[in-house]
């Protein structure tokens, strides 16, 4: 038996690969970054051949760096970036152009006819919001739109899939055709009640059967690498789960009412509801968190779209920081924020607003507003947004949330969580290891071959980092929130 697992996380920014041991330690990691394209306004594309290179160079870079041959590797677990759209050709195994990002705004009206049309019925039934992230309208929009994907239709050729299909076809090469329901879950085709594909909404939508992947549990057989694409071996990939589900699992979020809350590129909050899905209530999302033996667990989630991407335009958009380890720095130096607001709706604005047309607004600015108070405004901006998120959620569940666990790469910053417990009055854990993703699929895959017990067992190793305890009275939290609402309303609809 091999000693380690590997777990491999895609995200937009790139793909990372753990190695795991029996002692759920990560004993070695590699990363390799994938360029994301933005051909028009709202769009949003990256290219499936690029992401298949990273991930082949994260898992290769992390081999080296434990020193250890791939026949070392027990089983392989995938976590990736949500509902974004591949297609390719069966026969050659070849993407039709590139993959539409999860953040892709091209197709707004369709989801707004969809909406009127059906929109609590196809909530009701598939446990989404209809926003253009869903898959499904974007592979509705490959269909009508591009020529490429209507002739490999026409010939039988196609084949649709997330990110995580994508890299299991490659990796198995092109043996395997499947998803997750975790994964599958999220893309507004399947029905969260069966857990099979949704026909109604598959012919609303135009949707031919045979190029979805067969759905299958997140601890699965799914399949064995093929040699020549997996350094000469013969591995099992036996965990496939979408990446915040993948999250939660990583930071031993196993039992009903524990919550995480990852601060990438967006921010996504998602808490364990058991093992019963409850329709979501307005503003928020019911998806699979897993399938392992049988058992199916749910979970509510409400999501940010923009998150560490403020920092990022902080750096690369205003040039007024060299990273965001820099934006942390310069928040910690000041007081406060000197009354500045920074709603980061560059896209709209996500729970509980879902304001397509909010844009991105300072408010607050005067001559004595420095770098430092903008940079701080943009980390609490994170933070005021999951505090939405979490207010949405108390609303939405009678499961009280006692503490929320914290990850994704903003959360290295002390600053961010001690204003995060503060803001939400709730502590805030951060665990020794932040790439919960990739551990997370590194736990289905080794709970699948035996190299773990069970989930139990893996959550049983989650070690904290530091937790951050609320400090402010309710009188000050109120204020400062307060102030967030108003900047919000105040960004509404500019982008009409
Ligand atoms: O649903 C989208 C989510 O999975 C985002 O992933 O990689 O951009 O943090 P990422």
């Amino acid at each position: 038996m091999g000693r380690y697992v590997l777990g491999v996380d895609q995200s937009t920014s790139g793909t990372t690969a753990l190695i795991v041991d029996r002692g759920v330690r990560v004993l070695a990691r590699g990363q390799a970054p994938v360029p994301r394209y933005r051909p028009r306004p709202g769009w949003v594309e990256q290219d499936p051949a690029e992401i298949w290179a990273a991930t082949q160079r994260a898992m290769r870079l992390a081999l080296q760096d434990a020193r250890i041959p791939p026949d070392e590797i027990e089983a392989i677990g995938l976590s990736n970036q949500r509902e974004t759209t591949v297609v390719w050709d069966r026969e050659t195994g070849e993407p039709v152009g590139r993959a539409i990002g999860w953040q892709d705004r091209r197709t707004q009206a369709l989801c707004d006819r969809l909406s009127a049309e059906c929109g609590p019925e196809v909530e009701a039934r598939t446990g989404q919001i209809i926003l253009p992230n869903s898959a499904a309208t974007k592979l509705h929009w490959l269909i009508e739109n591009d020529r490429g994907v209507q002739r490999l239709l026409a010939a039988g050729r196609l084949l649709y899939g997330t990110v995580d299909s994508w890299l299991l076809w490659n990796l198995t090469g092109g043996r395997t055709h499947a998803t997750d329901c975790s994964n599958a879950s999220v893309t507004l085709l399947l029905n969260a009640h069966t857990l099979a594909w949704d026909e109604p909404l598959l012919e609303w939508l135009g949707i031919p059967r045979a190029v979805l992947p067969q759905v299958r549990a997140s601890a699965d057989p799914f399949g064995t690498t093929d040699p020549d694409r997996f350094f000469g071996e013969r591995v099992p990939v036996a965990g496939m789960v979408g990446d915040q589900q993948a999250a939660l699992l990583g930071q031993g979020g196993i039992r009903t009412g524990m919550a995480k809350n990852s601060y990438g590129s967006g921010a996504f909050l998602l808490m364990n509801l058991g093992q019963e899905f409850t329709p979501p209530s307005p503003g928020l999302f019911s998806p699979v968190l897993w399938a392992v033996d049988g058992a199916v667990s749910y979970g509510l989630e409400a999501m940010a779209d923009v998150a560490g991407a403020a920092l990022r335009w902080l750096q690369e958009g205003l040039g007024l920081v060299r990273d965001s380890a820099e934006a942390a720095m310069l928040a910690e130096r000041v007081e406060d924020t000197g009354g500045v607001y920074f709603v980061p709706s560059f896209v709209g604005t996500g729970a509980p607003h879902y304001d397509t047309l909010a844009r991105g607004s300072m408010f607050g600015i005067t001559e004595r507003t420095t770098r430092g108070h903008i940079a701080r405004a943009a980390l609490e901006g994170m933070a005021y947004q999951t505090r939405d998120a979490v207010d949405l959620m108390r609303a939405g569940t009678t499961v009280p949330m006692d503490v929320l666990r914290a990850d994704g790469g903003a959360a290295r910053s002390d600053f961010l969580l001690q204003f995060q417990a503060d803001i939400l009055g709730v502590p805030v854990e951060r665990p020794q290891v932040m790439e919960t993703a990739a551990l997370g699929a590194a736990v289905l895959a080794g709970v699948q071959v035996g190299f773990w017990d069970s989930l139990e067992e893996t959550a049983g190793h989650w070690t904290l980092g530091r937790r951050f305890e609320p400090r402010w009275p309710d009188s000050r939290r109120d204020a400062a929130y307060a102030g967030w609402l108003e900047a919000v309303e105040r960004s509404a609809g500019w982008g009409a």
